[in-house]
């Protein structure tokens, strides 16, 4: 089955606010012709309203980099996926690894976080990947299949195809160390095996994996040339609108 690729950048805690409107204006106008992509951007929570509308009518749509499970409630700093929702996203990303290490999301919490953003009505982009320890003990598929289980737990068979999952290597973040296409499609192909059992063939062929870790425009081409790489999740170079968008067209082919 053929998936539409689907290239988010994630802009973690990085720009200001007319900067972000400014990025997310580049990034849709240099896309204009680009058809046969989905693509989104992920600001900062305080910039999404106006981000989105900066975005509105085009094809470029919007992400939070997080959210809580609970609809509302003395969350004290938390945002729920309504409140995201009415912000103007399409999607969610869950379980970032940054959000599993530094803030102590556990594979239950992250569960709870997906089923909450599939109730809301938007896509979860939901972040699995090893650390270097854990593939050096031969230990990547294991835990990419813990999280994506954990991530998946409890959720409606229908609606499997808008989750999109995230293979991030750790090791692979911030890095400038990207897997190799090889070595992703490995974990890319176990991950759609996992999924066939999950959700059955016409699920896991709908679902979209990206590939996150150190993609640049000049290594994209490559890592999307493999069978079940289906996309990226970009940090930092979605922060230039230049390199994200060759990024956008090296998946456009
Ligand atoms: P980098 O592209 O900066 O390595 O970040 C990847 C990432 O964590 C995207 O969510």
């Amino acid at each position: 089955m053929s998936r539409r690729p689907f290239i988010c950048g994630n802009w973690k805690m990085h720009t200001g606010r007319r900067e972000a409107v400014e990025l997310a204006r580049e990034v849709a106008g240099g896309l204009d012709s680009v058809r046969d992509v989905d693509v989104a951007v992920a600001p900062p929570h305080p910039w999404l309203v106006e981000v989105a509308r900066a975005l509105e009518g085009g094809s470029v749509r919007v992400s939070a980099q997080n959210c809580h499970n609970e609809e509302k409630g003395a969350f004290t700093g938390e945002v729920s996926t309504a409140m995201l929702k009415e912000a103007g996203c399409s999607y969610v990303i869950v379980g970032h690894s940054e959000r599993r290490a530094q803030f102590g999301e556990d594979d239950i919490f992250v569960g709870r976080k997906v089923r909450s953003v599939l109730a809301a009505g938007l896509s979860p982009i939901l972040c699995v990947g090893e650390t270097l320890e854990e593939r050096e003990a031969g230990r990547t598929v294991d835990v990419v299949e813990r999280q994506v289980k954990g991530g998946l737990a409890d959720v409606d068979q229908v609606k499997l195809p808008t989750v999109t999952i995230a293979y991030e290597p750790v090791w692979a973040i911030g890095t400038g160390k990207t897997a190799t296409p090889g070595q992703a499609q490995e974990v890319h192909l176990a991950i759609r095996d996992l999924l066939r059992s999950i959700g059955g063939n016409d699920a896991a062929g709908a679902m979209r994996i990206q590939y996150g870790g150190s993609v640049k425009a000049d290594n994209a081409a490559n890592l999307l040339s493999q069978p079940d790489v289906d996309g990226a999740l970009v940090g930092g170079a979605s922060l230039a609108a230049e390199s994200f968008i060759a990024i956008v067209r090296a998946a456009a082919g």
